[in-house]
């Protein structure tokens, strides 16, 4: 306590934040999570802004599952995996995550975070290279960064310059090489090409990395991530994801691959050994989780009915927004003081959702990010969508 400029120089860091209008407020929600929200001041949200794809995070099924395993296994297990702290329902989740994704083994995570940090430095060294897509989340770039691996960026979901990337790597003689992206990237909801990032991976002998946090449950027929979206299942050589979006939402990451990649980072992979194992009534959870929509694609189903339909509509107003399939819709406002504004009158009017200007997304692209879920009733939608008619008249956004 005696440095006290060091605090002085942190208050003005964190003035800064918030006259540039940085500042990251923190939400509190006084309810559990769901296509409805009551906010601490007890109004009725409708949610659009969670991670809650299939609608399972206050699902009274995942809770049911939950409780039994907490019943079963205890609350926790005060220990690492290799310790004391892996228990039955540990490997049976493994193995579940590994038949879902058509891989053949998985390890567990207390978050894809760590999954991400953990997975390149036990695989690769300074003879091997790591492409990566620009856009690719933090918790990937923070893993390449724990690497000694040579980095090579490729602009997103540019397959002229990941070739060019190939290229480079392939003639300054790295050994082994990895391309790794989002499966699906949460900011604008685009799809990685990953037809194209396969055949390009054979053409130059590379291996594949996918990020399937926001495709994991729901993407593909049967809801098996991107690789299934395009008929690349068996392709892929690491899948990492997450248990806290789409498959129950509490928390918990994964990453799934061959045996001998998962048994190297089970030996290796610093989160993994130096941290607490997956509380068990997560990993329990997440077992019934696999096992309803491995069952049914109804979530799934409706989930994507419901993207179609707010895609549409918003799109009909007079909004426009990135084109698309994924439960992500971004609704470009391009401005960011309008952004704001937008978002803050949204709040007023009911609903919960999220602006993003610069420098979380380019300059001039500021926008509301709107996240479906298949939670979300046809009524709840079209209030929301009403909301976005009435903001966007009063801010001239729309004008017809
Ligand atoms: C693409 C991607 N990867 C990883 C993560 C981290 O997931 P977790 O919350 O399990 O650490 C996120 C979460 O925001 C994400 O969007």
């Amino acid at each position: 306590m005696s440095d006290q400029a060091f605090y002085s120089a942190l208050q003005t860091k964190l003035d800064t934040l918030q006259t540039e209008g940085l500042f990251k407020p923190e939400r509190v929600i006084a309810s559990r999570q769901g296509a409805e929200v009551v906010a601490a001041d007890g109004r009725t949200l409708i949610n659009m802004c969670a991670n809650n794809y299939l609608g399972l995070s206050g699902d009274p099924e995942t809770q049911k599952a939950a409780a039994a395993a907490l019943e079963k296994y205890g609350y926790g297990l005060s220990s690492v995996r290799f310790i004391c702290g892996t228990q039955t329902v540990h490997k049976e989740l493994e193995q579940k995550l590994s038949e879902f994704l058509g891989t053949e083994d998985t390890i567990l995570y207390a978050a894809a975070f760590d999954a991400n940090g953990g997975v390149f430095e036990p695989l690769f060294d300074e003879n091997d290279a790591i492409i990566s897509d620009a856009l690719n989340h933090a918790s990937i770039i923070d893993g390449i960064r724990l690497c000694k691996a040579a980095r090579y960026r490729y602009a997103n979901n540019d397959m002229a310059d990941l070739e060019k990337q190939l290229i480079a790597a392939t003639d300054a003689g790295k050994r082994h090489k990895i391309i790794v992206t989002d499966g699906a990237f949460s900011m604008d909801g685009t799809i990685a090409q990953l037809d194209k990032i396969v055949e390009l991976a054979e053409k130059y002998g590379a291996l594949t990395m996918i990020d399937e946090s926001h495709a994991s449950g729901f993407m593909g027929k049967t809801g098996r991530g991107t690789h299934e979206h395009f008929n690349v299942m068996g392709k892929i050589d690491i899948i990492t994801g997450t248990l806290g979006k789409a498959l129950g939402g509490a928390m918990g990451g994964f990453t799934s691959g061959r045996k001998e990649v998962i048994e190297t980072l089970r030996q290796k992979s610093r989160p993994y050994l130096f941290s607490n194992s997956l509380a068990p009534m997560i990993a329990g959870a997440s077992l019934a989780v696999l096992d309803r929509i491995s069952k049914s694609t109804e979530l799934r189903d409706r989930l994507h009915e419901n993207t179609a339909y707010f895609r549409k509509e918003i799109e009909r107003i007079g909004f426009t927004i990135k084109p698309g399939t994924h439960p992500v819709v971004p609704v470009m406002l391009f401005d960011a003081p309008v952004a704001q504004k937008f978002a803050a009158r949204m709040f007023e009017l009911g609903v919960l959702l999220s602006g993003f200007f610069y420098p979380v997304v380019p300059m001039g692209q500021a926008r509301v990010r709107v996240q479906l879920s298949a939670a979300h009733t046809r009524e709840q939608l079209d209030t929301v969508l009403k909301a976005f008619e009435q903001a966007g008249r009063e801010l001239g956004i729309i004008k017809n």
